[in-house]
């Protein structure tokens, strides 16, 4: 019997791991330098925790959540996104006792039962970052530097930087007034998903990507002409900080997001390059979803990176090699085995990654498998080499080759990386 993964689920091969583990890194130093502080959270939690932050009416809540009892008949949810577990993790941990502001972030597995296509898996992965306890728009400002920043290290450029505003509980009532007005005549116009959506949460349809609806959506009030004035003036100060950081941003009234919990600002970095699915990062701000969860009231943003989309694009535009060299160290001769050892000890000190013969094998095959691993560099370790303290090397692609000691061939290594 042969077994796959499951549909949408896939492996990350040693090949590609190599950029995922950079990509996390890189996050992790940035983020560490801002004061972000690692939080590591269940991947399995209360279903109720993610029906009540995300929504009951949006898609993920609707359709796309593995959602099981467990074996005492409780309903268990795969995460499938992080920011609803934090602020569990926040208040259940009493998180808000600590000075503020508190800034976490996690780099991990989400789930959601999504059809799969290109850049849309059941598995992926989110670099994902939470800021609790600061209302001013600073925290989206630097949030949005974060991203560009981020992106900015793998030279990935042609980027768009969307941002938009939901409002809040005073001014949200009259824009949904208005929407309701709007809609109400044009129903049977609407494809069947926003025909549901427009009884179960109406701001979703400016969301549909059928050409149909568009047309008829042509001109839907838009929650950003209905901002009440603090609203307005968090939203102006935004895009002033923004330009202060240098950063080119566009508005786009439509963005509405699929969760249910923003409050304010929400943005998106999306891309060209990617097809339908070109969001490669996405959140906002959430000032009322601590209280809402029984915690003390506490102003909060953060955004989700989508790793998957990420390694696609650094796929298409990388312009330089992530690869240390390889060396193979290869040995003649029966007495050598300890310097063998001491010369890998010594590479791997300096951070070569290296290969070598297990078994018992003549030199001329150990260099045909060097040959075969497509190693960069060689190093002979004989009898007589040890003698010496000159050691062969081979430079595999150019057939540069010498007898050198092995701080020189180190060095001679380090500089032709
Ligand atoms: P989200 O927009 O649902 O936001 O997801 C963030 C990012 O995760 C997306 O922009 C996308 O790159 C990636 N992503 C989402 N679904 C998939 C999928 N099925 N396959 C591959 N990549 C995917 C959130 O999850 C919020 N928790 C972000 C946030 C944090 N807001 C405030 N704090």
């Amino acid at each position: 019997m042969i077994f796959n993964s499951l549909r949408g689920m896939r492996d990350i091969l040693p090949e590609e791991v190599h950029l995922w583990q950079h990509i996390e890194e890189s996050a992790k130093i940035l983020l560490e330098l801002y004061n972000f502080k690692e939080i590591r959270t269940p991947i399995l939690e209360q279903a109720e925790l993610f029906l009540k932050s995300i929504g009951e009416d949006t898609d993920i809540v609707e359709k796309e959540m593995y959602i099981f009892d467990d074996k005492k008949g409780r309903k268990v949810a795969l995460r499938p996104e992080g920011t609803a577990s934090v602020v569990r993790a926040y208040i259940q941990n009493a998180l808000f006792n600590n000075p503020s502001p508190q800034k976490f972030y996690y780099i991990g597995p989400m789930f959601r039962y999504e059809r799969p296509q290109k850049g849309r898996f059941r598995q992926f992965h989110q670099i994902g970052v939470e800021f609790f306890g600061i209302s001013t728009p600073s925290v989206e400002a630097e949030l949005i530097w974060l991203l560009n920043q981020f992106f900015n290290k793998f030279e990935l450029k042609n980027l768009n930087y969307e941002i938009n505003s939901l409002g809040c509980k005073k001014c949200r009532p009259l824009y949904k007034e208005s929407l309701l007005n709007f809609l109400n005549n044009k129903i049977t116009s609407l494809c069947s998903d926003c025909q549901r959506r427009f009884i179960r949460n109406p701001v979703r349809v400016l969301d549909c990507k059928v050409s149909g609806c568009k047309e008829v959506l042509k001109n839907i009030p838009l929650m950003i002409d209905y901002l009440c004035n603090d609203c307005k003036v968090h939203f102006s100060v935004l895009q002033k900080e923004l330009d202060s950081f240098g950063i080119n941003y566009f508005i786009n009234p439509q963005i509405v997001r699929g969760l249910d919990y923003y409050t304010r600002t929400v943005f998106e970095v999306t891309t060209t390059l990617l097809g339908a699915q070109n969001a490669v990062a996405a959140g906002g701000r959430y000032d009322e979803l601590v209280e809402f969860f029984g915690g003390p009231s506490t102003p909060a943003a953060g955004f989700a990176i989508g790793v998957e989309r990420v390694v696609e694009l650094i796929k298409k535009s990388l312009s330089f090699s992530l690869k240390r060299p390889l060396v193979y160290v290869a040995y003649a001769g029966k007495e050598v085995d300890q310097e063998v050892k001491r010369v890998i000890k010594e590479l791997t000190k300096e951070g070569f990654i290296v290969e070598r013969a297990y078994e018992d094998t003549s030199l001329k095959n150990q260099l045909k498998k060097a040959d075969k691993l497509t190693v960069e560099w060689v190093i002979i370790v004989g009898e007589e080499e040890i003698k010496n303290s000159l050691y062969k090397w081979k430079k595999m692609k150019e057939g540069t080759q010498g007898e050198a000691s092995l701080e020189e061939i180190i060095k001679i290594m380090k500089e032709n990386r």
